[in-house]
């Protein structure tokens, strides 16, 4: 609920902390890259610590039109928290979806302050289901926590929801590829795909599916060359079988990955769980983009082909639609078999280079047939071993 601002927060910029100490506390935001000047961040800092030292408890959304702080500062009662929205005040954003539009937040603490990300969306059914999906999730491995999620008016009227979440250094998986072409090391793509089979698997055993396992949607932070990896972007999870086996599409990377999952099920050979088990084509695309900093080659030609999606949900029985399969089955396997082969015989003589291993892994998620595509947990367990292997 929004409160009216209180008045001896607005105007008053006196504080009873020293000046020494807000210089200190200003010098340490600047080394977050805030895009605002000293003087800014010490007029921040003495409106904050005036606005800690205030008995106010209530949650607050401070505009700064409103209280000529420099930047607009939002209150979480229930956590203490303080959050500073740069928004794209002389800072990029963070990133930007079909939905949400990404920027930076500061979140305040005078010995350790942080950068953190603020995803501002349209209110609706959609975002409201995907906001009961974050505190669903919220104790799950691998997925995406906000640290904060609210709702408030535009200036225009319209209601926005904000979901405040820590801030994941290198991007999303297509951003980290994007700014490190050719110099991401092998280890670290091994790290990424099992932290991404470890959400997966999260997802999995709650009875639920990422339907847009693309590229943008993979979140990636590194600290002292230690890389983890999370599945952001909660609006595409569903439970709904119907869902997601029609694969409605949600981007580009998921339409190649329905149809043989669709016949399968429809012919009895997959049961539910296989169904959402084997959903590793989706992420098998998005490993291959990792490993190779491109799109898989032949996948386009399918996607352009997308229509028959359409038509497969609405007529299964039609022996076209089958025919039509089969062809893009023998199609994927004319390019994913041969180098199958090669590799498998570098695995028995033992030649095998980790980079090649991780191709062999991802041609198999990439198969037409969705048993060699195998499981999230088959996969999680290889890349496990991995990275296990490479700790040691
Ligand atoms: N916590 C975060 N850390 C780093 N980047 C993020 C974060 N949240 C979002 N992004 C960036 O913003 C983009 C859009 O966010 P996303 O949640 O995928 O929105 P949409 O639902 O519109 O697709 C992502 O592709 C990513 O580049
Ligand atoms: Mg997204």
């Amino acid at each position: 609920m929004l409160l009216p601002v209180p008045v001896e927060i607005v105007w008053e910029t006196k504080t009873h902390i020293k000046e020494e100490k807000v210089a200190s506390i200003a010098q340490k935001l600047a080394t977050l890259g805030t895009g605002m000047t000293l003087d800014e961040l010490c007029e921040l800092v003495r409106f904050v610590e005036r606005l800690r030292s205030s008995n106010e408890c209530a949650s607050l959304y401070l505009r700064k039109e409103e209280t000529k702080a420099p930047r607009t500062i939002e209150v979480d009662s229930e956590s203490k928290r303080i959050f500073i929205h740069l928004k794209t005040h002389n800072i990029p954003e963070v990133g930007r979806g079909h939905h949400k539009r990404v920027t930076h937040s500061i979140l305040y603490d005078p010995d350790s302050p942080k950068l953190v990300a603020t995803a501002v969306v349209k209110e609706s059914e959609a975002t409201r289901s995907e906001i009961d999906l974050y505190e669903k999730f919220k104790r799950c491995k691998g997925i995406l926590k906000p640290l904060y999620v609210s709702k408030h008016p535009k200036t225009s009227g319209k209601m926005l929801r904000e979901i405040i979440t820590p801030l994941y250094n290198k991007g999303s998986l297509s951003t980290f590829v994007r700014n490190n072409q050719k110099a991401i090391p092998i280890a670290a793509k091994y790290k990424i795909a099992k932290d991404i089979f470890v959400g997966s698997c999260e997802l999995n055993s709650m009875g639920y599916v990422n339907r847009d396992n693309n590229k943008g949607n993979f979140f990636i932070h590194e600290e002292n060359n230690t890389y983890t990896t999370v599945i952001g972007d909660l609006g595409g999870y569903t439970h709904k079988l119907k869902e997601a086996l029609e694969q409605k599409p949600l981007g580009p990377s998921l339409r190649s990955s329905a149809p043989d999952l669709q016949r399968a099920y429809y012919e009895n050979r997959l049961t539910e769980q296989d169904l959402l088990s084997q959903h590793v084509y989706s992420l098998g695309r998005s490993l291959y983009f990792l490993l190779h900093e491109d799109e898989v080659p032949w996948i386009t030609a399918f996607d352009d082909n997308y229509p028959l999606l359409a038509k497969l949900y609405k007529d299964k029985t039609n022996p076209a639609i089958a025919q039509e399969l089969d062809r893009y089955t023998e199609e994927v396997h004319a390019h994913t078999k041969p180098r199958i082969q090669e590799l498998s015989v570098k695995i028995q003589q033992q030649t095998i280079e980790p980079q090649e291993r991780f191709e062999y892994y991802v041609l198999h998620m990439l198969s037409a047939d969705p048993e060699l595509r195998k499981t999230n947990a088959y996969w999680l367990k290889v890349f496990e071993t991995f990275c296990t292997l490479q700790q040691e």
